[in-house]
C-alpha cells in the first residue's frame, strides 16, 4: 500500500504493526537469541520480563524511522533489539525501586523471582546492550546510546530525589519525564536519522520527534496511573501516589484544588501510601487535571508531528505521525 502523499491517511495501530511486519520478526528473533546465558536464572527472570508482552513502542518507532528516513541496511534491527533491552533494563529496576508489583498483565519479575534477581538481570540487559551496540560498531551510534543510558539513570536518581516532594515544579516533573523516559524515544529516533546517513536538520527533526513523542507517552502514563482500568493498562493504579510521586496530574490538582482539597493531596506526596486514592482521583478530575495533563500530552505529540513536515512522504512517515496520535489515545 502506497499513500498518496496529499491524502494521508490515519493508519491504525494493526496497519503499522503490518506495516513493519518483517523488521519487528526479525527484531523478535535478535531479542530471543540475545537472552542467551549459560546462567538458568538469568535465562529464566529475562525471558519471563522479555516475552511478557510489552508493546516493543520504542523498537517499532527505530524501525519505522529509519525507512521513512530511506535505510535499507539491516542495523536498524540491531538498534531497536538494543533499545528495548535498555528499556527492559529500566522497568526491571524500576519497578523495584517503585515497589511495583503488577507490570505487562503480571506479577513482576520482583514480586515472582525477588528484587536482587531483577536488578541483577536489569544489569544484565544493560550490558548485553552494550555488547550489541559494539556490533553495530559506528561511534555515533554508540555515543547516542551511551549518553541517553545513562541520562535515563540519572533521570530516576532525580525522580528519587522529588519524592514526597509537593512543591515539585512542573518545571522539575518535565525535567524528570524528559530524562527517564523521552530521552530513550529521541535516540532511537535519532540513531535511526544516523544508520540513515543523515545528519544536520533532518537528525534534528528526529530528535525532536522522538523527544516530543517521548513526553507525550509520559504525561499519559502518568493521566493513566489515576484513571485507566488495571486490567487493561497491566499495571496497578495509584504505583505514582503510593511512592509519593507528584506527578502532573496531582501538581495541576494542588494549584486548582481547593485549600482542603490541596492539604490532603500534599499530606498524600509527603506520607505515599493509597488510603486517599478515590478521594485524591475525584479531585483529579473536578479540577481537569487530568485534562491539563492529557492538553500537555496533545501538543507535545502535535510538535512530534510537526517536526516530521520536511521528511518525505511515506506510509512510513505516515505511520509515525499516527504512532503520536496513539501515544494519546492510547488507554495501556
Ligand atoms: C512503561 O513503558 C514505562 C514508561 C515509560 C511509562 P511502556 O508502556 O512502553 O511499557 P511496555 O514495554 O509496553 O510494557
Ligand atoms: C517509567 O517510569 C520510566 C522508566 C522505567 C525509566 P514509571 O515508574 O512512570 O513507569 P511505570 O508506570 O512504572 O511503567
Ligand atoms: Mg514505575
Ligand atoms: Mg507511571
Amino acid at each position: 500500500m502506497q499513500l498518496a502523499a496529499e491524502t494521508p491517511v490515519a493508519l491504525d495501530l494493526d496497519d503499522i504493526l503490518a506495516l513493519a511486519d518483517d523488521d519487528r520478526q526479525a527484531v523478535d528473533r535478535l531479542i530471543a537469541r540475545s537472552l542467551e546465558s549459560d546462567v538458568s536464572l538469568v535465562s529464566q527472570v529475562s525471558e519471563y520480563i522479555v516475552m511478557s508482552g510489552g508493546k516493543r513502542l520504542r523498537p517499532l518507532v527505530v524501525l519505522l524511522a529509519a525507512r521513512a528516513l530511506g535505510y535499507e541496511g539491516e542495523q536498524h534491527v540491531r538498534a531497536a533489539a538494543i533499545i528495548e533491552f535498555i528499556h527492559t533494563a529500566t522497568l526491571l529496576h524500576d519497578d523495584v525501586v517503585d515497589s511495583s508489583d503488577r507490570r505487562r498483565g503480571k506479577d513482576s519479575a520482583n514480586t515472582v523471582f525477588g528484587n536482587q534477581a531483577s536488578v541483577l538481570v536489569g544489569d544484565f540487559l544493560y550490558s548485553r546492550s552494550f555488547q550489541m551496540m559494539v556490533d553495530i560498531g559506528d561511534m555515533r551510534v554508540m555515543r547516542i546510546l551511551a549518553d541517553a543510558t545513562n541520562t535515563i539513570a540519572a533521570g530516576e536518581v532525580m525522580q528519587l530525589m522529588n519524592v514526597h516532594n509537593p512543591d515539585t515544579s512542573e518545571e522539575e516533573y518535565r525535567q524528570v519525564i524528559y530524562r527517564k523516559t523521552a530521552r530513550l524515544f529521541e535516540a532511537g529516533a535519532q540513531i535511526a536519522a544516523v544508520l540513515a546517513g543523515h545528519d544536520g536538520t533532518v537528525e534534528a527533526a528526529m530528535v525532536e520527534y522522538g523527544q516530543n513523542l517521548g513526553t507525550a507517552f509520559q504525561l499519559v502514563d502518568d493521566a493513566l496511573d489515576f484513571n485507566a482500568s488495571p486490567e487493561e493498562l497491566g499495571k496497578n493504579l495509584g504505583d505514582d501516589l503510593a511512592e509519593g510521586k507528584a506527578t502532573l496530574p496531582l501538581i495541576h490538582a494542588m494549584r486548582k484544588g481547593s485549600e482542603k482539597e490541596r492539604a490532603l493531596i500534599r499530606k498524600s506526596i509527603l506520607e505515599g501510601g493509597l488510603q486517599q486514592l478515590d478521594v485524591i482521583q475525584e479531585i483529579i478530575a473536578s479540577t481537569g487535571a487530568l485534562s491539563y495533563t492529557e492538553e500537555r500530552a496533545h501538543e507535545a505529540a502535535d510538535i512530534a508531528i510537526n517536526s516530521l513536515s520536511d521528511i518525505p512522504d511515506s506510509e512510513f512517515k505516515q505511520a509515525l505521525i499516527s504512532i503520536a496520535e496513539f501515544a494519546v489515545k492510547r488507554r495501556s
